[in-house]
């Protein structure tokens, strides 16, 4: 073979490598679709706390006591703690900074479509005291809420991950009560010139916000690598009562109320088409993605 196509082969080698090592490990499988990031996540779980080393005190500081104290503000004697949702939650770390930091002021849904994931944060939440937190294996492209539900919801290190950032983030808002709070967080330095579509310029980000529905945005740098942003809904309207989680789902597929279901599984269905949510193993979980959300290791 002559000398040049083995440079040629040489060269289509090395940029075969190098956009494998992007597309796998640098931007974690974000443009393979979702079901590659989570089979990535399922892989990763038992690890990613390790990876992430989250320290207790920065937590409570910058997330924990902030959102308590504006769930503080939204509680009422006569009316039942507040909802909050963490949406691509991972193993957890939000509901545990925001409890430790409330003492239980607020009921908690936490969403990831990795059900690894959701498993460490069973483990932890469980043994930390707070079992009663709703885990809900699903997408958070189309969320299975109700609109205007929640006094907070949060999405932390993860739009990135979503085919449609800004689609996502516009679902993010859809269920958050009027005058609730969005705590999000956009990537920013290096990382984000990686991340090509999946990231917003900080003005970029506060008119998206504005557009639908937030009355206030406040993005502040956070760490190297994330803004931290925080956005209060407009207030129009008082937000509704919920009893149970349950009474906040609608069907993402036809928007319709789900229904109890009975049989020996706990189980919600929609009474018009065929989306179900089955309770196994304390993990809700949409029948439909049930075979692709299982964790790699079990
Ligand atoms: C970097 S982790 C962040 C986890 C957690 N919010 C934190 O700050 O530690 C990203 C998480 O997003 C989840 N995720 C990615 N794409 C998702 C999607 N489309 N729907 C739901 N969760 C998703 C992953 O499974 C993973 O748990
Ligand atoms: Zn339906």
């Amino acid at each position: 073979m002559p000398g040049w196509l083995w440079l040629a082969a040489l060269a289509g080698g090395v940029a075969a490598a190098l956009l494998l090592y992007w597309l796998l490990v640098l931007t974690e499988g974000a443009y393979l679709g979702p079901g590659t990031v989570t089979a990535l996540y399922n892989r990763a779980a038992r690890r990613y706390d390790a990876i992430k080393q989250f320290d207790d005190d920065d937590e409570a500081y910058f997330l924990g006591r902030p959102i308590a104290r504006f769930l503080a503000g939204q509680t009422s004697p006569a009316h039942s703690p507040p909802w909050l949702l963490d949406v691509a939650t991972g193993t957890g770390r939000l509901p545990l900074a925001v409890l430790r930091s409330s003492a239980g002021g607020c009921r908690i849904v936490a969403l990831d479509r990795s059900a690894a994931m959701l498993a460490q944060a069973q483990q932890k939440l469980a043994a930390q005291g707070w079992p009663d937190v709703v885990l809900l294996a699903h997408d958070a492209s189309r969320l299975p809420f109700a609109d205007s539900r929640f006094a907070v919801v949060a999405c932390l290190e993860a739009l990135e991950f979503m085919p449609a950032p800004a689609a996502a983030l516009i679902e993010l808002l859809r269920v958050v009560q009027p005058g609730g709070l969005l705590v999000t967080t956009n990537r920013i330095g290096r990382d984000a010139a990686l991340l090509p579509g999946r990231v917003f310029s900080r003005a970029r980000l506060a008119e998206l916000l504005r557009s639908h529905g937030a009355a206030s945005v406040e993005i502040m740098p956070w760490q190297l690598d994330y803004d931290l942003v925080f956005a209060v809904r407009q207030d129009q309207g008082a937000p509704s009562e919920t009893a149970s989680w349950t009474d906040l789902l609608r069907c993402p597929l036809c928007r319709a109320a789900p229904e109890l279901a009975s049989g020996p599984d706990l189980a919600v269905v929609c009474p018009r088409c065929c989306w179900r949510l089955e309770l196994t193993q304390g993990l809700w979980q949409a029948e439909r993605l049930r075979k692709s959300l299982q964790p790699a290791s079990s």
